[in-house]
C-alpha cells in the first residue's frame, strides 16, 4: 500500500470517502477469499487496510454505524466488558521447583499411562511467559472474538482490543486452516516498551505500572480500544482450545501449524526426548532470560503427543500433561515494621508483615505472609528485625528468614494476640481429636458476631469465582458494612430498594455518582440467576471449594436436595451414606455441610437469598456426552484405562464415578474377574457394558 497521511491529518469529508472505498474493498477481498477461495492480495495487506479502516473509525467516530464492518465481528463493550463462556475451559498449570520435580514429573505421566521406564515419551520444552492469556477465535479464517481467561471458565471480551495489536492476524493466513480455530496464548509488553510507556504515563502525570505484565494486563483492559491500540502489545500462541479440524497430532505439530496460519510462537520451543533434554533446555533458557527482551518466570513442559495429552486429563484445574518448571524465587532484604493480625472469614488469625517497602524482582514489597503463631515462634522473627524477603510469581511475598547479626537491641520475642483483635471473642487452637494436637491456626471465637468475619464472608460471596458481583470489591464492601446497609449477603439484593428509601441517597456519597450506582445495581441483578455451584461455593461453607461446589451441584442438581441431604446428615444416618457416596467428598467436608446447614442462623440467611436468587443448574462439563450426569461404577480388571484415568474420564464427561453399586448407579463397566458388583448390578438390572463399550459410547471409540 502507498504511504497514506495519517488519519488523523484527514478533514472528515475525506475520512468518509476513505472509509467508503475501503468498505467496499474488504468486502470484495472477503467475498473472493471466502466465496471464490481466489485471494488477491496477501494476507498482510489484508490486514493493513482493515486496520486503516479501523483507524478511521477511531478518529472519527461517526463511521461507525449498524453497516460498519467492525460491528459484523462484535462490537467494543460500551460500559464494561461483556463475559464470554469459553467453549473450552482455559485451565491453569501446576508448578515444579526442581531437577528432582521434573524426573517425578516424567515419572508420574510413565506411571499414569503405564509405560515402561525406557518406552518412548517425548515433549515440549518452552519458556512460560509473564502475562495474561487470552483466547483468539477465529471462524472461516476470520478473527471473530478474543477473550481474557477470567476464571477459566467464562472470560472478559476483549475483541475490540485484541483486534489493535499488531502482531494478532485478523485473518489467518493461506487456506488450510480449520472452519473453527480458538488459539490461545500469552499477551505481553516487552521490557523496553514497557519503559517507554512509564515514561510517558509518567510525563503526562498518570500512574505508572509495577511491571511488564501489569502493563500488558492494564492495557488490554482498556475499555476505549483506542487506548489499547496505542500500547504496544505482543503475542505468543502456545495451546488451543475448540478447533473443528485438528490441523496437527502433536503439541510441536500444532505450534508449527498455528505459525502458518500467521500467529506469533514461541522460538525457544524446543522437543526433548528425556527429563534430561528437558533439563538441558531449561538451562539454556535460564542463562538467555535477561537478554530476552521479555519476562518470563519459568519453562513450561508438555507431553507432545496429543492423543497421549487426551488420556492424561486434567486434577483440578491443571492438565497432568503439562507442569510449569519456575526459576527460583528471587529475594531481597529490608526491615520488618510491624505485625498485624487479619481476621479471615473462618475467623483464621493471620499475621501480616508491614516492611519498609523493597523492590523484589521488579515489584515493590511492603507485606509479606508470616503464616501462623508456629512459624513466627519458629524462625524467631520480632519487630524491628532485618529480614529476607522472597517473591516467586504470583505468589504471595514470604519471610525467609532473620538475619540474627542485625537485631537491635531489645527487640522482644513476639506474642501472638489469644483474643481476636477486632471482636474481642476469645481466640483458641482447636485440638485435632485423632492426634492430639493443636491446629496451626488460631480462630476467632466470635464467629456470628464478629465484625471482620463477617465483611470476609461478604467479600467472599461477591467475589470473582463465587457471586461475581462487578463493582462490590474489598473496598465497597467495608463501606457498605460500616454504614449499616450490608451486613449480610441477602442484603445485596435489597440495596436498591433500600437506597429508593435512604437519605442521602447512595448516589449522594463520597466515592459514589448516579453512573457507578446505576452500574452497581447491573451487577447485582445480573447475577439473580445464577449456575448452582457458584451459589454454593459463595456461602462459604468450610472445606467446600470450588471443585467440591462443583461437585455437589452436579450430584444434587438442586439445592433444596443437597440442604435436605446435609441437614440430616448426622453421623451414621442414611443422609450421610449418601453424603459419602459422591465421588471425592470426605469426611472432613461432609461434617463441615452439616454444621453449617444445622444452624439455624445459616438456615434463615438462605431462605432469605433465596427469596432473591434463582439457581440454575450448573454447566455441565460434557453437555453432549451421553454419559453425562450419570453415575458410573467401574470394575474389575480394566486394560486399557488404570483406575485413576478411568476416573478422570468419568469426570471429563460429566458422569459420577461411585464406589458401590446401588440404587442410584446408571451404569457399570466392567472388565474380567468383575465379582460382587457385577452380580449386584445384574440384581438390580443396571446398565453393564465393557471397557470396549465405554471407548464408543464416550466417542473415544
Ligand atoms: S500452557 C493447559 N504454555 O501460565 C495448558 N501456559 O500458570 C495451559 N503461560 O494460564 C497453559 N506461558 O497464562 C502454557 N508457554 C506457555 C505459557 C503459559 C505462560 C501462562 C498461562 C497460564 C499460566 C499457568
Amino acid at each position: 500500500m502507498k504511504t497514506q497521511p495519517p488519519v488523523d491529518a484527514l478533514t472528515p469529508l475525506e475520512a468518509h470517502a476513505e472509509h467508503a472505498r475501503l468498505a467496499e474493498e474488504i468486502t470484495e477481498h472477503d467475498r473472493r477469499y471466502y466465496q471464490e477461495d481466489a485471494p488477491t492480495v496477501s494476507d498482510a495487506e489484508y490486514d493493513a487496510v482493515r486496520r486503516r479502516y479501523e483507524a478511521l473509525e477511531r478518529a472519527f467516530p461517526e463511521l461507525v454505524t449498524a453497516a460498519s464492518l467492525t460491528r459484523k465481528v462484535g462490537a467494543p463493550p460500551a460500559e464494561k466488558f461483556v463475559k464470554v463462556r469459553h467453549a473450552v475451559p482455559i485451565f491453569s498449570l501446576a508448578n515444579v521447583f526442581s531437577d528432582e520435580d521434573v524426573h517425578e514429573f516424567v515419572a508420574r505421566v510413565r506411571r499414569f499411562l503405564k509405560l515402561a521406564h525406557d518406552a518412548p515419551l517425548s515433549f515440549t520444552a518452552e519458556p512460560k511467559i509473564d502475562g495474561l492469556s487470552c483466547s483468539l477465535r477465529y471462524q472461516r479464517g476470520l478473527l471473530v472474538s478474543a477473550a481474557t481467561r477470567g476464571d477459566g471458565f467464562e472470560g472478559e471480551d476483549v475483541t475490540a482490543n485484541i483486534r489493535a495489536v499488531q502482531e494478532i492476524p485478523q485473518r489467518l493466513h493461506g487456506a488450510k486452516h480449520p472452519d473453527v480455530l480458538e488459539a490461545r496464548g500469552e499477551v505481553y509488553m516487552t521490557r523496553k516498551d514497557f519503559f517507554a510507556l512509564n515514561e510517558r504515563q509518567a510525563a503526562a502525570s498518570r500512574a505508572v505500572f509495577a511491571n511488564p505484565r501489569n502493563a500488558a494486563a492494564g492495557s488490554l483492559r482498556q475499555l476505549d480500544a483506542s487506548v489499547t491500540a496505542s500500547r504496544p502489545l505482543r503475542f505468543f500462541a502456545y495451546a488451543w482450545g475448540e478447533v473443528s479440524d485438528m490441523p496437527a497430532q502433536s503439541q510441536h505439530a500444532m505450534l508449527a501449524a498455528l505459525a502458518r496460519f500467521g500467529l506469533p510462537v514461541n522460538p525457544l520451543t524446543k522437543f526433548c526426548a528425556s527429563a534430561e533434554e528437558m533439563l538441558a533446555h531449561y538451562r539454556h533458557i535460564e542463562e538467555q532470560r535477561a537478554t530476552l527482551g521479555y519476562d518470563i518466570d519459568g519453562v513450561v513442559y508438555k507431553v507432545d503427543d496429543i492423543a497421549l495429552q487426551t488420556r492424561l486429563g486434567f486434577v483440578s484445574r491443571a492438565p497432568r500433561w503439562a507442569t510449569a518448571h519456575k526459576f527460583p524465587a528471587e529475594r531481597a532484604t529490608t526491615i520488618l515494621r510491624g505485625i498485624e493480625i487479619q481476621v479471615g472469614r473462618t475467623g483464621a488469625l493471620t499475621p501480616v508483615a508491614r516492611l519498609a517497602p523493597v523492590t523484589v524482582g521488579g515489584v515493590v514489597v511492603a507485606n509479606a505472609t508470616l503464616h501462623n503463631e508456629d512459624e513466627i515462634a519458629r524462625k524467631d522473627v520480632r519487630v524491628g528485625d532485618t529480614v529476607v524477603v522472597q517473591r516467586a510469581g504470583d505468589v504471595i511475598p514470604q519471610i525467609v528468614e532473620v538475619v540474627a547479626a542485625k537485631r537491635p537491641a531489645g527487640a522482644k520475642p513476639y506474642q501472638f494476640p489469644q483474643q481476636c483483635p477486632i471482636c474481642h471473642s476469645a481466640a483458641l487452637r482447636e485440638i485435632d481429636e485423632k492426634t492430639g494436637e493443636a491446629d496451626v491456626v488460631r480462630r476467632c471465637t466470635g464467629s456470628l458476631v464478629c465484625p471482620a468475619q463477617a465483611v470476609e464472608r461478604l467479600k467472599h460471596f461477591a467475589s470473582r469465582n463465587a457471586m461475581d458481583i462487578e463493582g462490590l470489591g474489598d473496598k465497597q464492601i467495608e463501606f457498605f458494612y460500616a454504614e449499616g446497609l450490608i451486613k449480610t449477603a441477602s442484603d445485596i439484593f435489597t440495596l436498591e430498594e433500600k437506597d429508593k428509601t435512604m437519605s442521602p441517597r447512595l448516589a449522594e456519597c463520597k466515592g459514589y455518582g448516579e453512573t457507578s450506582v446505576k452500574n452497581l445495581f447491573a451487577a447485582i441483578n445480573a447475577r439473580r440467576r445464577v449456575p448452582l455451584n457458584r451459589f454454593i461455593y459463595a456461602l462459604g461453607i468450610r472445606h467446600v471449594g470450588e471443585t467440591n461446589a462443583r461437585r455437589l451441584a452436579r450430584h444434587f442438581g438442586e439445592f433444596e436436595a443437597l440442604r435436605a441431604t446435609a441437614r440430616e446428615a448426622s453421623p451414621g444416618s442414611e443422609a450421610r451414606t449418601r453424603l459419602e457416596e459422591i465421588d471425592g467428598v470426605g469426611e472432613v467436608v461432609i461434617e463441615a455441610l452439616h454444621d453449617f446447614f444445622a444452624e439455624p442462623h445459616n438456615e434463615r440467611e438462605i431462605d432469605a437469598l433465596l427469596r432473591q436468587v434463582t439457581l440454575e443448574p450448573a454447566p455441565a462439563t460434557a453437555k453432549s456426552s451421553p454419559v453425562a450426569g450419570k453415575t458410573v461404577v467401574f470394575t474389575g480388571a480394566l486394560e486399557r484405562l488404570t483406575r485413576d484415568e478411568a476416573k478422570a474420564q468419568a469426570d471429563r464427561f460429566g458422569a459420577h464415578v461411585a464406589g458401590s453399586v446401588s440404587q442410584k448407579t446408571d451404569l457399570v463397566v466392567a472388565g474380567p474377574g468383575a465379582g460382587s458388583k457385577l452380580a449386584k448390578a445384574r440384581q438390580l438390572g443396571v446398565e453393564i457394558i465393557s471397557e470396549e463399550e465405554w471407548f464408543a459410547r464416550t466417542g473415544q471409540g
